[in-house]
Parts: C-alpha cells; sequence; structure tokens
C-alpha cells in the first residue's frame, strides 16, 4: 500500500530503503496540516510539571538552555526571534496527537517515542547537531529551512550547555511548509531555522543502547533467577597469607556464578516489561467516579473503550504487557488486548470474554484505560 505520508512509497519499501538508512523528504506528506496546538496551546502545556519542556536561547553565539515548567508569564519577556520551546511528550496530552503517531504505525510501537513539539520565532532553532535516534519532522505552522549533512565529523562545542556541532558542513537544504516532513535516520546532522514563528512536530523513536538493556536485565535478573546452594569451604587450607583472597575461594565464587541463566522466556518476559515501564514522571490517575464492573461492561459494549494517552501496551504470544505489567492471557482475551495494543482503542465489544473484561476493569480502575465516550471508532 502506498503512503502519501510516505511521498507515496509503500511502508515496506520506506523500510527497506530509507529507515535508519537515508532521509527522505516528503512535500505535502499531510496535505491540510498546519498542527495540532496553537503557540499558546504549547506554551501552557509547558506550564505542566509532567510535561517536560525546554527553552533554548541563543544570543550572541552563545547558546543557553533552561528546563520547564514554564510560567506564561516568561514568554513574552523573550527577546523577539532566536529561541525555540521545546515540549516532549505531547501524546500524552492531546488526543490529536495519539492519533497523529498511529500514522507511523509501520513501525512497531515497541520502537515508538514520543511526539515533541517546538515552537520558534523567527530565527528560531536549537543549532546544528545529530540526535541518536530516528524521527521524523513533520512541519505545522510556518516554515522552516532545514539543512542535513551525512558528515561523519561529529565534534561537539565543548562548553555548550547543549549538543552543538563546532563544524557543521550542510549537504542539502530545504525549506518546509506546512505538512511537509523529513525523516532523518540516527546520526544525521541537521540544523532547523525558523524563517516564520513556527512549530515543527518530532516524531521520535527509541532505542536503547545495548549498556543500558544489560543493567535493566541484570536487574530484572535480580528478582528473576535463583541460585542455590552456600559458599562453603570443608576443605580448606592454611593459608600462609590470611590477608589473600584464596584461588579455591574465586573458583567456587566463578562456578556459582556462573550458574546464573536465562530463557528465551525471561528476554521476553523482561522487554516487555522494560518497554512499556512508563517514564518517571509519568503517574495514573484512577477516575474520579468509576462505575462498577457490570456498568463498565454495559459501556464498553456501548462506545468502546481507548488507552489512557500515558499507558504504553505491547504484547508478544500469551504475555500482554501494560505499563511494566505483565500477564499471561488465554486465546480469546489474547485477541481483544492485541487489538487494544495496536490501535490503542478497542471498538464496541459485545460480550467481552471473562478474563479480558476483569483485566480492563482492573486497569480502568488503575486509570490505564478509559471509556470511551464518543461512537467506536472504525479501523
Ligand atoms: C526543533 O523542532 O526545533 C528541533 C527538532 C530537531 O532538530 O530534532
Ligand atoms: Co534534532
Amino acid at each position: 500500500m502506498k503512503l502519501e505520508l510516505l511521498g507515496g512509497l509503500s511502508p515496506k519499501k520506506f523500510l527497506r530503503d530509507y529507515w535508519q538508512k537515508k532521509p527522505l523528504l516528503v512535500r505535502g506528506a499531510l496535505p491540510g496540516f498546519h498542527g495540532l496546538l496553537s503557540r499558546e496551546g504549547l506554551i501552557e502545556l509547558a506550564r505542566h510539571d509532567d510535561a517536560q519542556s525546554r527553552l533554548i536561547m541563543q544570543s550572541q553565539g552563545k547558546w543557553q538552555v533552561r528546563h520547564g515548567p514554564f510560567s506564561p508569564r516568561t514568554f513574552p519577556r523573550l527577546q523577539k526571534k532566536n529561541w525555540t520551546l521545546l515540549v516532549q511528550d505531547v501524546n500524552h496530552f492531546l488526543p490529536s496527537a495519539r492519533n497523529l503517531l498511529l500514522k507511523f504505525n509501520f513501525i512497531p510501537h515497541s520502537r515508538l517515542d514520543d511526539l515533541m513539539v517546538s515552537y520558534a520565532p523567527e530565527e528560531g532553532g536549537v543549532g546544528p547537531h545529530f540526535d541518536s535516534y530516528d524521527v521524523f519532522l513533520l512541519q505545522g505552522m510556518g516554515r522552516r529551512h532545514w539543512q542535513i549533512s551525512a558528515q561523519r565529523q561529529k565534534t561537539l562545542i565543548a562548553d555548550a550547555p547543549l549538543k552543538i556541532l563546532q563544524d557543521f558542513k550542510p549537504e542539502q537544504d530545504w525549506v518546509l511548509e506546512p505538512g511537509d516532513m523529513l525523516y532523518l535516520p540516527p546520526g544525521y546532522a541537521h540544523n532547523g531555522v525558523a524563517k516564520d514563528p513556527c512549530m515543527t512536530y518530532s516524531i521520535g523513536f527509541r532505542a536503547p543502547s545495548y549498556q543500558e538493556l544489560a543493567t535493566q536485565f541484570l536487574i530484572y535478573l535480580q528478582d528473576h533467577s535463583a541460585i542455590n546452594g552456600m559458599y562453603c569451604d570443608p576443605d580448606i587450607r592454611l593459608q600462609p597469607h590470611p590477608g589473600r583472597i584464596s584461588a579455591a575461594m574465586l573458583r567456587q565464587a566463578g562456578a556459582a556464578l556462573g550458574k546464573i541463566r536465562w530463557s528465551r522466556s525471561d528476554v521476553e518476559h523482561f522487554m516487555g516489561i522494560y518497554l512499556t515501564e512508563p517514564k518517571p514522571h509519568v503517574f495514573f490517575t484512577p477516575p474520579s467516579h468509576p462505575v462498577g464492573e457490570q456498568d463498565f461492561a454495559y459501556q464498553v459494549a456501548q462506545t468502546g473503550l481507548e488507552l489512557n494517552l500515558k499507558s504504553r501496551m505491547l504484547g508478544k504470544k500469551k504475555r500482554i504487557f501494560i505499563n511494566g505489567e505483565s500477564y499471561t492471557v488465554g486465546a480469546a482475551a489474547r485477541r481483544v488486548l492485541e487489538n487494544l495494543a495496536d490501535h490503542f482503542a478497542l471498538p464496541m465489544v459485545e460480550n467481552l470474554d471473562k478474563e479480558s473484561l476483569a483485566l480492563l476493569y482492573q486497569w480502568y480502575l488503575n486509570g490505564y484505560v478509559e471509556l470511551s465516550t464518543t461512537e467506536s471508532m472504525v479501523f
């Protein structure tokens, strides 16, 4: 299937030829797109302490970064040009932002990070840099001049408070208008400068470093592996140097540590928990007036249900993961819950199986899912 969003490429072709390989400029990726919120709307979001926001300013060649939350009074005081407000996780606040992310579901949700939105007055930008992750830069209101480079030279300005390339050598450039989009693979140098007051929507992906993965897996193993036995030395030898660690002790310890084992199933379990773990600043609010389980089932049948905007949900075979929790489910529940994980919502479902109903109701009470208020979506 060819996608206008990918400039007429099919997702398969995009993945084969561009994803993690080379940039793609798409004119009119989302025709008619002018953004999901206004400058004031973004400034309002930056007030929240659970929305991570940064203000980047440049004056006389010096960069400055401030971290939010910001009072709306901050902004009128700023210089007219040359600053940028960046707000992460906008998809945690706007249903329309999550719907935008769903358009990119040709990349698995396990790779999805967030929607970051920036506002910059004329000449604003965050400087030439590279990101470690794939990003789709979708232009909302206004125009932005993008310059990009495949340069290998990645030296950063030493005393800047953010990552700025010391020696940026642009190779290609374009002015993006509302609805245009630029895909960049990880490590591709870029610099975007606002030509007008402009807003850019960054659909960002996540990829853990192997070190991070290993560290988290070792933490996981603390609770998920058991090694029997205890150090013992009935045949201990007299040591002329009691202050030394004996080779026999090291041998025994090494053999015990060599018993640490894990299976594919442990890796699957760990990855599901790790990938759905909410970011540290994310909290869920239970409904203030929850309905009973029977009413809940009735409403799911009438209007359907949605994942809370902050929820992360994934599945693997019989395992369903939501917000760092893991559940093993039967075939009927698996079908229902996989549908929810794929689409972030469930259409009206009559006669929910008992297992799905019990889980969904528990998640509703936790604030992980919500009853839809509108008619069920059509997929
Ligand atoms: C921006 O939206 O100003 C910055 C996005 C980026 O360069 O990654
Ligand atoms: Co960037």
